[in-house]
């Protein structure tokens, strides 16, 4: 007898139905992880912050702050006040350790935290480092809670929907990376 084609199909249909919920239960895997740990090089960093054009006025927000790298250098070499928004608690410790060792406790501060809860309206800038699908899901907290001319910068991927006022290109040790710059009421 020749089998009805959602027969075939039933088990294929039943695997895709599941997979959400078999990921996220894999050991190692969070659910609310919105991308991995991978740093941005300081060339990348230093144009990102300079697009935004980040001065001793400005808070800026780094979401999903790894290493601290970003928020470290908007403090240092551009005068910002600087938080970082990290779920890692390894990441997290280093980059404490680390803005102790500068002397930068006074301007930095590293929230352990699911950047998705995250009150961002202290913020005049906010950097993204994340996954085009990230950037889908954070973009109504961005919309809902900062002011506007908050700018934001995303290191390789677009936040669809909004329009960038720049878009620059920079050679990385590896590869080319792309900056995008939005800025809140012109996005
Ligand atoms: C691609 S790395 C970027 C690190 C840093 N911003 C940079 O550009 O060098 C993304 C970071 O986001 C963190 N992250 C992922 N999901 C998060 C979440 N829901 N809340 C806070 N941090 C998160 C990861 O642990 C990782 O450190």
């Amino acid at each position: 007898m020749k089998s009805r084609p959602f027969t075939r199909l039933a088990p294929a249909l039943l695997f895709i139905g599941m997979a959400p919920a078999v990921w996220s239960q894999a050991p190692g895997i969070q659910p609310n992880r919105l991308a991995p740990y991978v740093p941005s090089p300081a060339p990348v960093v230093n144009l990102m912050l300079s697009l935004a054009g980040v001065s001793d006025k400005d808070t800026v927000y780094d979401l999903g702050s790894g290493d601290g790298r970003i928020v470290i250098m908007a403090a240092q070499q551009f005068g910002a006040k600087a938080v970082g928004v990290e779920i890692d608690e390894d990441l997290v410790a280093k980059t404490r350790d680390r803005i102790k060792e500068l002397n930068l406790e006074d301007r930095v501060q590293i929230v352990q935290q699911d950047l998705m809860d995250v009150d961002l309206s202290p913020a005049s800038v906010v950097t993204l480092y994340l996954l085009w699908t990230s950037n889908k899901k954070i973009r109504p907290n961005l919309e809902a809670s900062l002011k506007e001319g908050t700018r934001v910068v995303s290191h390789d991927f677009r936040i669809e929907g909004w329009k960038p006022i720049q878009t620059e290109k920079i050679r990385g040790p590896g590869r080319n990376h792309t900056i995008y710059l939005y800025e809140v009421g012109k996005q």
